[in-house]
């Protein structure tokens, strides 16, 4: 085999690519992972959206705009008297950006730890060659590559608004609304999705004055109703402006200020004038630079790559995995279909159950679910039972000082079999997980009840929901 002859090489080294790669390694195959991210130096930046402009930093955004909430907030009801809290935005930005530099650096040395070779640089299809698929890798690192089998992890960009592209400076996609350099007076956030949520509240607890314009007429619509109605409440009081069912009109920026006319659900002229506009009204499949023609790699008509239950493509022994695929555009979501189609590749049976992925949303409280909702599981028609539990009966979360939300776990009527969980509370994000286990057992409520869970947590609010499922909470 020639040194550029791999048995696999993946292309992106975001979640679904890296962790592709790794998974192949560590399955004995000649691996290759070709990402094209550059950080500010030029430099190789692996870990896709996820770790540069995603997952990673938006979290460490929000743990720091968190802190700063609490000290100006809510330390003195725990005795603690801070005077002059002041923010140092630079020094918070810059602690984001170190976040992320160490996911970078650790995924670089995962691939060495792994064999892994990394090619820094665009990959591209070059066509069809004897022992398999032809890849040219341009930018920073030129080669050509063969691989046997191609694993197409490409990811996805944010979505313009048609006529309003992003500049990063007004009109600000995920990336730039990372990296604003002074707190804006006024921030406008057109779609109250994740990313609307997520960065609306960072840049409210830091001092904004946060409006969101959501399209649909229902908050949060695909969270279980009672979830999403209180979350709607919660996130009100904090401050933010959230005007659902509106119509945007078209959106002017100057150097100083965005003017955003639009139609309110009541059908009114309205007028919101910003300083600053993130749009997140949600991400497109990105292939920018893959040649897909030149192969004849289907894509459909909003640019996914076709792939069948397995994440084959049309193409022999070409696969794809993550955002570029149908599914939902979650990392761990990516990473699963990662690991299976190494798994398939090795010879072995990759698998990924759709139907026990969780989701968080990363506010405060945090939500998070997996499985049915009560809306979905009505219109099914299937006979369920609910159990809930409020943090504000739960011992761990009065000791916090955080007794917002509740626990709603929702079974099967017959057999009792867990169909859905869904958390609106604190480390919501946490607690979701023990739901995850048990459905993907397809353990039952009374299993969840039946387990002995330390006290004080607030992994009791999960046994109690449980308990309530049957109509016997202890504490509530
Ligand atoms: P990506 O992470 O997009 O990686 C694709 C990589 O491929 C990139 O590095 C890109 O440069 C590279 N690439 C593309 N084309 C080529 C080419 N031709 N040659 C070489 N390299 C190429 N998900 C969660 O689960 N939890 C969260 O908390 C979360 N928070 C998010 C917050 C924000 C603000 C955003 C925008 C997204 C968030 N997501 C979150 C979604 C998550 O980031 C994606 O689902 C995930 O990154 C998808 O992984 P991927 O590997 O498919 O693609
Ligand atoms: P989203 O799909 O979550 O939300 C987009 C919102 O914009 C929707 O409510 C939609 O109705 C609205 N919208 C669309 N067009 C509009 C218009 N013209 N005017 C007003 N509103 C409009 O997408 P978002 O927030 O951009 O995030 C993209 C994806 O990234 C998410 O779907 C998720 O997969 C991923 N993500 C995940 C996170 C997590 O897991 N915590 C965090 C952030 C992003």
């Amino acid at each position: 085999m020639s040194s550029n002859q791999f048995d696999v090489v993946v292309i992106g080294a975001g979640p679904g690519g890296y962790i592709a790669a790794i998974r192949a390694a560590q399955l004995g195959m000649s691996v290759a992972c070709i990402d094209a991210w550059q950080n500010g130096n030029g430099g190789p930046a692996p870990g896709g959206t996820c770790t540069n402009v995603g997952c990673i930093p938006s979290k460490a955004l929000l743990q720091s705009s968190e802190h700063f909430e609490q000290a100006n907030h809510h330390f003195a009801e725990h005795g603690i008297e801070v005077k002059g809290v002041s923010l140092k935005l630079d020094k918070m930005v810059g602690r984001k950006n170190d976040v992320v530099k160490q996911n970078n650096d650790g995924i670089l040395y995962l691939f060495k730890k792994n064999k892994v070779t990394f090619f820094h640089g665009k990959g591209a299809f070059a066509g069809q060659v004897d022992g398999g698929w032809a890849i040219k890798v341009s930018g920073t690192t030129t080669a050509d590559l063969v691989g046997k089998h191609v694993v197409i992890a490409t990811g996805s960009s944010a979505r313009e608004l048609p006529g309003t592209p992003f500049d990063e400076q007004q009109i600000l996609s995920n990336d730039g609304a990372l990296n604003i350099g002074a707190v804006p007076k006024k921030l406008g956030v057109i779609g109250a999705g994740v990313i609307g949520l997520e960065m609306g509240s960072v840049w409210r607890r830091l001092g904004a004055e946060v409006t969101v314009l959501e399209a649909m007429p229902e908050f949060l619509a695909a969270v279980d109703t009672q979830v999403a109605k209180e979350a709607h409440k919660i996130f009100t009081k904090q401050g933010l402006s959230i005007h659902m069912g509106v119509k945007l009109g078209e959106i002017k920026s100057t150097a100083k200020q965005v003017t955003v006319p639009y139609t309110d659900a009541a059908g009114a002229a309205q007028k919101l004038v910003v300083d600053k506009l993130i749009v997140s009204i949600g991400r497109v499949p990105y292939t920018g630079g893959l040649n897909p023609d030149s192969v004849g790699l289907k894509l459909d008509e909003r640019g996914f790559v076709v792939v069948d239950g397995d994440c084959k493509t049309n193409l022999p022994n070409v696969w794809a995995v993550g955002d570029v695929v149908r599914g939902p555009m979650l990392a761990h979501k990516a990473e699963e279909e990662g690991v299976a189609v190494a798994e398939r590749i090795g010879g072995q049976h990759g698998h990924v159950n759709f139907n026990t992925i969780p989701w968080v949303i990363y506010t405060s409280p945090e939500i998070s679910w997996v499985g049915q909702t009560e809306q979905q599981l009505k219109a099914s028609g299937r006979a369920y039972k609910a159990g809930s539990f409020p943090f504000l009966a739960n011992g761990r979360a009065r000791a916090l000082g955080d007794t917002t939300g509740f626990v709603k776990i929702l079974a099967d009527a017959a057999t009792d079999e867990v169909l859905g969980v869904h958390i609106i509370g604190p480390m919501a994000s946490e607690l979701i997980a023990e739901a995850v286990t048990i459905m993907e057992f397809r353990g039952a409520a009374e299993d969840i009840a039946r387990i002995c869970h330390a006290h004080p947590t607030l992994s009791e609010s999960m046994k109690e929901a449980a308990l309530a499922v049957d109509k016997r909470a202890l504490n509530f």
